[in-house]
């Protein structure tokens, strides 16, 4: 169906679109029309270093297609710098329609031995960047009363994983954030939502490939490029979603999935009230066949991507 582009005249800020899945989303959001404002500080996996190229080479794309990009190589993980990001997408563009929060680093390391720098690291980069990039974009949504936020978590926080307790919490509470921004600036007419993405990217290049089998299988998940996450985080930026606000939605490959956010499953009561004795004899196992099992994202996704 051909029409106008799903996000023309609008003006995107994409956080960490240096490379991996922001790039596709800030290329994908150019060709649907936006003015793109591309923000990456240019660091490793784990956050160190930094460079303004892979910024650059995103706008270069973006500019090579005829599409309009500007750079900033701000840290979304200060409240300061995160606002000078929203600075420069007024400064070349003169409004902000779209927030991607999706910069983010790893940290993985067991539990017993995850160090408080780890921890804050990795909070810093996620949770808090999340909170200053929408906080600095807020005060232009309330003012003009429309305004899309799309937040990357993942099914580490959703679902559980091994090695990641700062990167999980960090995941998990950007979701509760996001649901906090759709509740407070729904009367503004801004929506914000979630994406669990799935990609082959460089925070993923590290599964074993040894055997024939498992070379096999990382050829398969390879197909899986972070350029299969943008079309839903264009969607989601657009006007065609004025009625999607509060969700996450996981994209994976070829498949797309609505999300469970927490909800009571199943209650019990006891008109006198209850002594921890009575717990254990009456209501653990009126409950336990609800009890979630301890599982991981990749026994859940326990297929191979479609
Ligand atoms: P990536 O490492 O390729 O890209 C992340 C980008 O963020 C990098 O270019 C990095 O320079 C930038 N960045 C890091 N700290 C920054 C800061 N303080 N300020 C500005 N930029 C900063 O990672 P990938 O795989 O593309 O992930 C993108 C997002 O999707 C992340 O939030 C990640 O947690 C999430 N995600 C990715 C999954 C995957 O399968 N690749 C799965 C679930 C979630």
């Amino acid at each position: 169906m051909a029409g106008r582009p799903m996000l023309e005249g609008k003006v995107a800020v994409v956080t960490g679109a240096g490379g991996g899945i922001g790039r596709a989303i800030a290329l994908a959001m150019a060709r649907a029309g936006a003015k793109v404002l591309v923000n990456d500080l240019g660091v490793s996996v784990s956050g160190e270093g930094g460079s303004a190229s892979p910024a650059e080479e995103t706008k270069a794309l973006i500019e090579k297609e005829a599409g309009v990009a500007a750079v900033n190589a701000d840290s979304v993980s200060e409240w300061h710098s995160a606002r000078r990001i929203m600075q420069s997408a007024l400064d070349a563009f003169g409004r902000i329609d779209i927030v991607v929060n999706n910069a983010g680093i790893l940290r993985d390391v067991i539990f017993h031995r995850m160090s408080p720098e780890d921890w804050l690291a990795v909070i810093d980069v996620h949770l808090n960047g999340s909170f200053f990039v929408s906080r600095a974009a807020a005060e232009h949504f309330r003012k003009q009363e429309s305004g899309a936020y799309v937040h990357m978590t993942s099914t580490s926080g959703l679902i559980g994983n091994f090695g990641q307790a700062n990167y999980a919490a960090a995941k998990l509470g950007i979701a509760a954030l996001s649901k906090s921004i759709a509740l407070d600036m729904q009367r503004f007419h801004v929506r914000s939502n979630c994406i669990s993405p799935f990609a082959w990217s460089r925070m993923t290049g590290s599964i074993p490939a040894e055997t024939p089998e498992q070379q096999a299988r990382v050829a398969r998940i390879r197909e899986m490029t972070p350029e299969k996450n943008a079309p839903m985080a264009v969607f989601l930026a657009s006007d065609a979603a004025q009625n999607v606000s509060g969700q996450i939605f996981a994209t994976r490959h070829n498949e797309i999935f609505v999300m469970s956010q927490s909800r009571p499953l199943r209650g019990i009561h006891r008109a006198e009230g209850w002594t921890p004795e009575q717990i254990g004899e009456y209501a653990m196992p009126a409950l336990a066949s609800s009890f979630v099992p301890l599982e991981r994202s990749g026994e859940v996704f326990s297929w191979d991507p479609v």
